[in-house]
């Protein structure tokens, strides 16, 4: 099975230059799955709640996702993709994964980072794991990765891998935790980051690249640089993320001991 990422720099607000820049990235590239980053056919950096409203889209009647549901249909491709949604009077970043037969998983960000929280409703559905071939993928967006309960619990929901669209902005960090949350979890992720400026609300957003594919073990299989664009994908094994040994006498799922962690339930 082939993954990989779509590293670019989404124009704000030019929902159509970014989804023709999409399709020419794609055109001729060959992989079972490919993620890309979160927000990234409107852009990150909304000035109000107005902008977004403008931008943002239903999921998944919204001309985007038809286009998106086309671009995987033709390549004969899955994609999970993070977009702005309009949803009975709210605004969700959200990420979908998108195969030839349709909307195959729908999750919307649980963590909101820094602005976002003024701008979009905090998701409201269950975290979300689909079959994608041999794999079963699970989604989490961005900031998402600060949280290792999300990834322990799409890795508890049978996830083999995790699809990662993000805009990180804090240099280093959401590479560093997501190689951790593939280790520890022993699953396969693919974080899609984007790259370039936003400079729209007289703050600065640099987005940091770094894009990468990582392994159960935490090796990196394959990472984009810093400020270029980058298609990329890599062979996987998924049926890998199945092993969960670390040692002949210890399995990180089956070694928990959640009755010491209870307080995790309610808190
Ligand atoms: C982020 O969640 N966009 C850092």
């Amino acid at each position: 099975m082939r993954v990989g990422y779509v590293q670019f720099a989404p124009e704000f607000g030019e929902k159509e230059r970014n989804l023709r820049r999409i399709e020419e990235l794609l055109a001729g590239e060959g992989a079972d799955l490919w993620v890309l980053p979160e927000l990234c056919t409107t852009g990150y950096q909304f000035r109000n709640r107005g902008e977004l409203a403008e931008l943002a889209e239903p999921v998944p009647q919204g001309p985007t996702v038809r286009r998106l549901l086309a671009l995987a249909r033709q390549g004969g491709c899955h994609l999970v993709v993070g977009i702005a949604e309009a949803a009975g009077g709210r605004f969700y970043n959200s990420a979908l994964l998108l195969g030839p037969q349709g909307v195959l998983a729908h999750y919307r960000k649980i963590h909101l980072f820094y602005e976002e929280k003024n701008l979009f409703a905090p998701g409201d559905r269950p975290l979300a794991v689909a079959e994608v071939g041999p794999a079963r993928v699970g989604l989490l967006i961005c900031y998402d990765h600060l949280f290792p309960e999300v990834a322990r619990t799409l890795a508890l929901l049978g996830a083999d891998l995790l699809a990662h669209p993000a805009n990180l902005v804090i240099p280093g960090l959401g590479q560093l935790t997501m190689r951790v949350r593939a280790l520890e979890n022993r699953v396969f992720t693919v974080t899609a980051n984007r790259i370039g400026t936003e400079a729209r609300t007289g703050e600065a957003l640099r987005f940091t690249g770094l894009s990468q594919v990582v392994a159960p073990d935490g090796q990196v299989l394959a990472q984009a640089p810093q400020d270029r664009e980058e298609v990329r994908a890599v062979e996987i094994d998924p049926l890998r993320a199945r092993d969960k040994r670390l040692t002949r006498l210890n399995d990180v799922l089956a070694d928990r001991r959640p009755e010491f962690y209870r307080i995790l339930g309610g808190q």
